[in-house]
């Protein structure tokens, strides 16, 4: 159960709540950009890309070029954290269930903190021996997004804090608010104005991020992420990682998308998903569903009457959903959507009416 992910709810054809990628396929100039990349296959990747793309990284999150480990996905970065040996790992939920996994596979101790609803962050919650925490933000799938100072709670002396900040670029900041904090200075260090309550532009030697670029760029079939860290960390991460880890394609779409048109694309990106949040809120409200609120991120939780029946009933009008029974904490009455447009949400409603009554 662990292992289970949204893709394998939503079949060839289905119209598709269940992953939380957005759109089917990354944005024309970024496939031209990949495109343009396809005659260099024939060379091994070249430790300029690989310079390039963590110089990039660095300048769009303020940070070292040796600050930031070039990864196959934000996954990758989870099946790494074996390798900082922690003796007791605390695994923050519900949440995705990945680091667990990984970490339970590699035999790390791994205690689970479950949040009751409404899902607040209490650090005090995590046992004081923890020496390594992870914690998700903004949280799949709750869609909860914990203040970068409780985060920072979590931090002891000799604990590594991770925060898997997958979704972290398609939050936005309330209107107005990005453009008075820069003004003022007054937003706390390693905090990045636009993406509210992000700890990526923090350089501490005990806190590890972790970025995705799979779910805004449509990347998921490409693997592409980063983490970021103080470079003794990502050292022991690294370590007995085969030579070449990322290939030319890979490291072409991080340089891409940490340049700053594509970080400005990925704000509007994330101003478009929190207005059909809302709206999607709205209308899903007014059928009686109960939706978690406040939620940040492009995806949903709802608690549903009979979770199982009701999600039989979307897929046999062609709709998946995501179970969220798999998530620690989570019931079979819990189901997560992806947060869409009004012209993928209609269908929603309507068969969300037809399967309800
Ligand atoms: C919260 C969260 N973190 C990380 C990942 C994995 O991201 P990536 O595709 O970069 O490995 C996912 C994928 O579903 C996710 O939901």
């Amino acid at each position: 159960m662990l292992r289970h992910h949204g893709d394998v709810e939503a079949r060839p054809g289905m119209l598709d709540f269940a992953v939380n990628v957005q759109g089917v396929a990354p944005p024309a100039w970024l496939r031209e950009r990949l495109a343009a990349r396809l005659t260099d296959l024939g060379r091994y990747p070249s430790s300029e890309d690989d310079r390039t793309a963590r110089v990039a990284v660095a300048a769009r999150h303020g940070r070292s070029p040796d600050e930031v480990l070039l990864l196959a996905g934000a996954a990758e970065g989870f099946a790494m954290l074996p390798r900082l040996a922690p003796r007791l790992a605390a695994v923050i939920h519900p949440s995705f269930t990945e680091p667990e996994l990984a970490l339970r596979e590699a035999d790390v101790p791994v205690t689970r903190v479950i949040l009751e609803r409404p899902y607040t962050l209490d650090p005090t919650l995590v046992p004081e021996e923890a020496d390594l925490v992870v914690v998700g933000n903004p949280t799949n799938p709750t869609s909860i997004l914990h203040p970068a100072e409780t985060i920072q709670a979590l931090r002891r002396p000799g604990r590594i804090v991770v925060i898997d900040e997958a979704f972290a670029d398609a939050v936005a900041a309330p209107v107005g608010i990005a453009d008075e904090s820069t003004a003022s200075g007054a937003m706390p260090a390693g905090r990045v104005a636009d993406e509210p309550e992000s700890l990526a532009g923090l350089s501490a030697h005990d806190v590890i991020v972790l970025r995705s670029l799979t779910k805004t760029w449509a990347l998921a079939g490409l693997r592409c992420g980063y983490a970021l860290g103080a470079p003794e960390v990502l050292a022991r991460l690294a370590h007995g990682r085969p030579h070449w880890p990322l290939g030319t394609l890979q490291l072409e779409a991080i340089i891409a998308t940490a340049e700053p048109a594509a970080v400005a694309e990925s704000r509007q990106h994330a101003h478009r998903i929190a207005a059909d949040r809302t709206a999607m809120i709205d209308r899903l409200t007014a059928l009686g569903l109960d939706v978690h609120t406040p939620a940040t991120g492009p995806f949903l939780l709802l608690r549903v009457p009979d979770g199982a029946l009701l999600r039989k009933r979307l897929a046999d009008r062609g709709i998946a959903v995501r179970r969220a029974d798999t998530f620690p904490g989570l019931g079979p009455d819990h189901l997560r959507v992806a947060v869409r447009g009004a012209a993928e949400v209609d269908p929603l409603i309507d068969a969300l009416n037809a399967a309800l009554w």
